[in-house]
């Protein structure tokens, strides 16, 4: 990705012998740590002074590597791959093989509605001594009041975006924010990257990439897009109705996991 700026910063790496003899160390400290545990250090939660810390903050860089290598393997050339055994399965729509070319919504996907959240306080933060494994910029404590918002009541679904790809929002330059224009250049984006186009380009017919198979498009799945995507789909959506949406931030993301807040919602992305 040269567009970004990953690319400015020159590393020095260690050399592959360093490496290993760092690797040698944390595995024999971990092993030690694993083979002398008692039911003590394990009886109330572990917080940042136990010894078990290192473990728990493996396990969950482990979660962390799980989601990343899904989107490389998805992007890997199906052939390349196969349904690990005991690997979760998809959920159970995946076997639905029926293809629809042209979704209507209400039918094929959710219409989807605005939803007001009213006004509310959100504390974001962690306490130093809360009984399980945090990344250091999760502690510190701070109060907001998030104003009233409107938040969509599904995340957005293949079929609604499938509306923006259609009305040509990845040729218009005016829904791009100027990175994500350049983001969209240089990878000659035309529709998801995980949409499998079947048939000639301008009928917009796709496929779904799961991280193991090709199956028939869900289009009441949620679309996997990345912020660029969701930020030019919003302004798209703000162009078309007249209305401002934007992508919800991590404040209002909070306020509607709030469960005293909003009932019927799920998770979504914007107001
Ligand atoms: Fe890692």
């Amino acid at each position: 990705m040269s567009w970004d700026d990953l690319s400015k910063n020159k590393m020095k790496w260690p050399a592959v012998s360093e490496v290993h003899r760092y690797r040698k160390q944390v595995y024999e400290a971990v092993s030690n740590l694993i083979s002398n545990l008692t039911d003590e250090q394990c009886a109330n939660g572990i917080t940042q002074d136990s010894p078990l810390w290192s473990l728990a903050m493996s396990f969950e860089h482990e979660r962390i590597h799980l989601e990343t290598s899904s989107v490389l393997l998805s992007e890997m050339p199906i052939e390349h791959v196969k349904f690990p055994a005991n690997f979760p399965a998809y959920h159970p729509t995946a076997n639905d093989n029926s293809i629809e070319k042209n979704p209507i919504a209400g039918q094929h996907y959710p219409i989807n509605e605005m939803i007001t959240v009213s006004s509310q306080k959100v504390t974001l933060g962690k306490a130093r001594d809360y009984p399980s494994f945090g990344w250091d910029n999760e502690y510190g404590r701070r109060d907001y009041q998030v104003p009233e918002f409107k938040a969509s009541k599904f995340l957005i679904t293949n079929g609604e975006y499938l509306e923006f790809v259609r009305d040509g929002g990845y040729g218009n330059p005016d829904y791009w924010t100027d990175v994500g224009w350049k983001f969209r250049a240089f990878r000659n984006v035309k529709w998801p990257s995980f949409w499998m186009r079947k048939g000639p380009q301008g009928l917009h017919h796709f496929d779904l990439r799961l991280i193991f198979d090709e199956v028939p498009m869900k289009w009441s799945w949620p679309v996997v897009v990345n912020y660029h995507e969701a930020e030019a789909y919003a302004k798209w959506k703000s162009v078309k109705t007249g209305q401002k949406y934007r992508v919800m931030t991590e404040l209002e993301h909070n306020a509607i996991r709030n469960p005293k807040q909003v009932s019927s919602s799920s998770s979504l992305s914007l107001l």
